[in-house]
């Protein structure tokens, strides 16, 4: 007597015939690999919290970019630590910015390379906050025309699209708007539609030392506990324009991108963030779990959730071991 319950067993036998069911599947160029550039020259500076992770100049960008490129990942994303911050994060926007000279860097050296930009001004604020201050609240609609000057500058410099991952309410219509109204009609937008106020984020604002010098995140990132609110934030996004809705973090978040994949018809990305980076390269250097495999295991997992692109710090080290 054959039980029904063999049936999936008969398919796991062996390696062709579990690849040729595998339904999710990992690759390179679904994988996004964000870059933190610094100001100077030839220096290259480890983030303590993040193994593995340096922040760099724009002169080591070619190497970084290279690397990734033999690997076979072709995006990048970008942050800056400018040399200044001021109350209004002017360095976000300067034509001449840090991130702005990056970008010409790339396209100049490794115009293989596509360029994805994080707009945002908690890098360049002096108070560490996503926006502009009014009597201490970040005030959403001066914050606007800042983020679309941002975006502008860095499409100017040659930006192949532009992520804006502050939260403020109608900032995806101003950047498009702008964006059209200067003949950057072709460069996309991946909003960050959905972004938690999350813990995950610790070792990011240590690396671009943005942590909020007063208050939290709160007023504009999303509660944690909610997850209708998600459909409302990426409803807005997608009405005003947005090419690529994005859900962060990821891991604890899988039910969100799960449910942004149904609803929404527009490509999804997650990003696996910081502390879930950390999480992993802090137990797999005390030898407590195997780095690469649970590496492996939970960027499958952003994807059979329902991810199409994943933005990792595991970037490079996943798509060696997809190399072999
Ligand atoms: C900027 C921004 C943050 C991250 C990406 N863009 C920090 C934050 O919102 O506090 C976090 C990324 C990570 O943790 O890897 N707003």
């Amino acid at each position: 007597m054959v039980f029904p319950e063999y049936r999936p067993r008969r398919m796991r036998q062996n390696e062709t015939f579990r690849s040729m069911i595998r339904e999710t599947r990992l690759h390179a160029e679904q994988l996004v690999y964000p870059v933190f550039i610094m100001p100077g020259k030839d220096r290259r500076e480890a983030i303590p919290s993040m193994p593995g992770i340096d922040r760099i100049s724009v002169d080591q960008l070619k190497k970084e970019a290279d690397e990734c490129l033999e690997l076979g990942v072709r995006s990048l994303l970008l942050f800056g630590l400018p040399e200044k911050k001021d109350g209004m994060g002017s360095g976000a926007h300067a034509s001449n910015g840090i991130v702005q000279q990056a970008i010409r860097e790339i396209k100049k050296e490794t115009p293989e390379i596509t360029v994805i930009t994080d707009v945002c001004l908690c890098e360049y604020t002096d108070h560490g906050h996503c926006g502009c201050l009014i009597n201490d609240e970040v005030d959403n609609d001066t914050t606007l025309e800042l983020l679309s000057r941002t975006a502008l500058s860095h499409a100017k410099a040659g930006a192949d699209m532009v992520a804006p991952s502050d939260m403020m309410d109608g900032r995806v219509s101003e950047i498009r708007s702008v964006l059209d109204e200067n003949d950057f009609q072709k460069v996309p937008i991946m909003s960050y539609a959905v972004k938690y106020a999350s813990a995950f984020y610790g070792p990011f604002r240590e690396a671009a030392d943005c942590a909020p010098s007063f208050g939290d995140r709160r007023s504009y990132q999303m509660d944690p506990a909610n997850s209708r609110e998600a459909l409302r934030e990426a409803t807005l996004d997608v009405e005003e324009g947005a090419d690529i809705l994005m859900v962060k973090p990821a891991v604890a978040y899988l039910d969100i991108i799960r449910s942004l994949r149904d609803e929404f018809d527009l490509p999804i990305a997650a990003y696996h963030v910081s502390g879930e980076y950390a999480m992993i390269k802090a137990a797999a250097e005390k030898g407590w779990i195997d780095g690469e495999k649970i590496m492996a295991e939970t960027l499958l997992s952003i994807r059979r959730a329902g991810a199409d692109i994943i933005i990792t710090y595991c970037a490079k080290d996943m798509a060696r071991l997809l190399q072999g």
